[in-house]
């Protein structure tokens, strides 16, 4: 395993070990509304405090970009983008449906992979060029190529509702056209089960680049595609993500795109 990533493998169960901790007793718990249907508590931000100082007592010239603590240098080569938790308010509904997502940027091209669920103890892990793994197993995209029989992941707007109509349209486009869609509520999740094949595409608007760093270089590593939803490059800057197996990307992109 790369060094590099090893680390992050390190913070990333430091970090499932003290959210599971905190699962136990989530009646305890002090949250902090960010923001409407946007939550913090206090296991968010003792995870990526545990994630930040794991990675800098190793990288200490390296940048950080978290959920929680923001940006610190903007012109670092390195840049590790982080979500201590991505699916929080599962989590504070003890719903088992959350993990740990740790990407490293490289002069702006995504090279190590991370995404931890705690609860089922899952390990999904890439390295630029050399794969993606579940645990010790290599894994890969569906080879699905019929978009009838296809399950889809997604995730429905929540906090902003701008979008809400352009969404909805989408959403009726996919659901007539595939075997079903899924709002599983973690999109690092969603995207990890899309790089192992338990998804065959997945598509949300409105993340940020915590939400999809990590889960986009598993699914291009298990042999997938990830665009925005021009099919062009853009995703991890507006928010616009569309992934899938090499034979349903277009389909999913063609159905996304109803006006
Ligand atoms: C959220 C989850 C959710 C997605 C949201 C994200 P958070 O992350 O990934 O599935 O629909 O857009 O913000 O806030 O729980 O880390």
């Amino acid at each position: 395993m790369h060094p590099m990533l090893n680390t992050a493998v390190k913070a990333a169960r430091k970090a499932g070990a003290l959210i599971t901790r905190a699962s136990f007793d989530l009646d305890r718990l002090t949250v902090r509304r960010k923001q409407r249907a946007d939550f913090v508590s206090e296991v968010d931000v003792a995870a990526e405090q545990a994630i930040i100082s794991t990675l800098r007592e190793a990288y200490p010239r390296h940048a950080f970009h978290a959920e929680e603590s923001g940006k610190t240098a903007e012109d670092a080569e390195h840049v590790w983008i982080i979500d201590p938790l991505d699916g929080t308010t599962n989590f504070l509904h003890g719903n088992p449906q959350y993990c740990v997502s740790i990407a490293l940027r490289h002069k702006g091209v995504l090279q190590q992979a991370v995404v931890y669920d705690p609860n089922r103890n899952e390990l999904f892990t890439a390295t630029r060029g050399a794969g993606a793994y579940l645990n010790d197993r290599r894994i890969r995209v569906s080879a699905n190529d019929r978009f009838e029989d296809a399950l889809i992941g997604t995730g429905f707007p929540f906090r902003e509702f701008g979008h809400l109509d352009e969404y909805l349209r989408m959403f009726a486009s996919v659901a007539r056209q595939t075997a079903g869609v899924r709002r599983p509520g973690s999109a690092a999740l969603d995207l990890a089960w899309v790089a192992a094949g338990r998804l065959d595409g997945f598509w949300e608007m409105g993340l940020s680049p915590w939400d999809m760093a990590a889960g986009a270089l598993l699914v291009r590593e298990a042999g997938g595609l990830v665009a925005d939803f021009e099919g062009a490059d853009g995703w991890l800057e507006s928010g616009r993500v569309v992934a899938g197996n090499a034979k349903l990307f277009e389909p999913l992109l063609a159905a996304i795109r109803v006006r």
